[in-house]
């Protein structure tokens, strides 16, 4: 049977250019503070996913970089959106907690948002995804976010969250075991979740695209789909394949250095949902 053709929708991304990026602590497997990171070649290859994102007739916001938060360049971890309302992200680690305020004081000084901060420890889009087409949140938990932020997300946003928990270390995140690919399916790394959340997604989404081991330890996950165009990992060419039978269109990017600090295309890309 030949694969659906695959339609894509306009988006709207909130990112950080990595003016700062460093690893400078380890709270994740993926960060070695003694290997090291070039700063300049992380902003060129962090400048082809922004013109890439541009060029695909996307609508990209900056936030302002600062000094002293070298993750920050993840802009996904700092909040989860969804039909203007704005579910603010608490940090688990002290080094990234002021991203948080950053990216609270562009919603509230943007036109248009509803931001509703959060008491409860959660990486935003770091282990939130929306499927507009099923108006289901998925979230991760496990090593960061807590689950007591899903039930607060729920009650903030309004639609309901599927919790699924993350038993590897090395897909710290959700996103990076888990990506929506358009409104209705996502692609993901079954072994990253316990049994239970395993047999979630499988009833959920019969017809995912499933990630194999080496698609996941190159962040073949950590992908940016519109629907049609699917930004990913360039190391990650197991999963262009995949991508391809399945009907999307692949775009690799390069962001070798960004991985040394455990992110890659998705990590670096706020979704804003209106
Ligand atoms: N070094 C960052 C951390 O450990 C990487 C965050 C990656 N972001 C993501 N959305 N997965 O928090």
């Amino acid at each position: 049977m030949p694969a659906p053709v695959r339609t894509p929708r306009r988006r709207t991304y909130l990112l950080c250019p990595p003016d700062h990026f460093a690893v400078e602590y380890s709270i994740n497997p993926w960060m070695d503070p003694s290997a090291p990171v070039d700063t300049g070649l992380a902003g060129k290859q962090w400048s082809v996913l922004r013109d890439a994102l541009v060029e695909l007739g996307h609508e990209v916001h900056l936030l302002e970089p600062v000094p002293g938060l070298p993750d920050m360049v993840f802009a996904a971890n700092g909040a989860f959106s969804v039909g203007g309302v704005v579910y603010g992200a608490s940090f688990k680690y002290p080094q990234r907690a002021a991203e948080a305020a950053a990216h609270e004081a562009f919603y509230r000084t943007t036109p248009g948002w509803r931001y509703v901060p959060a008491t409860e420890i959660n990486e935003g889009e770091g282990d939130f995804a929306y499927l507009p087409g099923t108006g289901l949140a998925l979230a991760g938990y496990g090593f960061r976010t807590h689950t007591t932020a899903h039930a607060q997300a729920q009650e903030a946003l309004g639609c309901p969250v599927v919790s699924l928990r993350l038993t590897d270390p090395r897909f710290y995140h959700l996103d990076t075991a888990l990506a929506p690919l358009d409104d209705h399916n996502v692609a993901y790394y079954p072994q990253a979740f316990s049994p239970g959340s395993r047999r979630v997604l499988a009833a959920l989404f019969p017809d995912a695209v499933r990630a194999d081991t080496a698609d996941a330890y190159a962040f073949g996950l950590n992908l940016v789909s519109d629907g049609r165009h699917v930004l990913l990992p360039a190391e990650a060419a197991g999963m262009v394949d995949k991508l391809e039978r399945a009907g999307y269109l692949p775009v690799p990017v390069d962001l070798g250095e960004l991985k040394k600090a455990g992110g890659a295309v998705k990590c670096c890309v706020a979704e804003l949902r209106r």
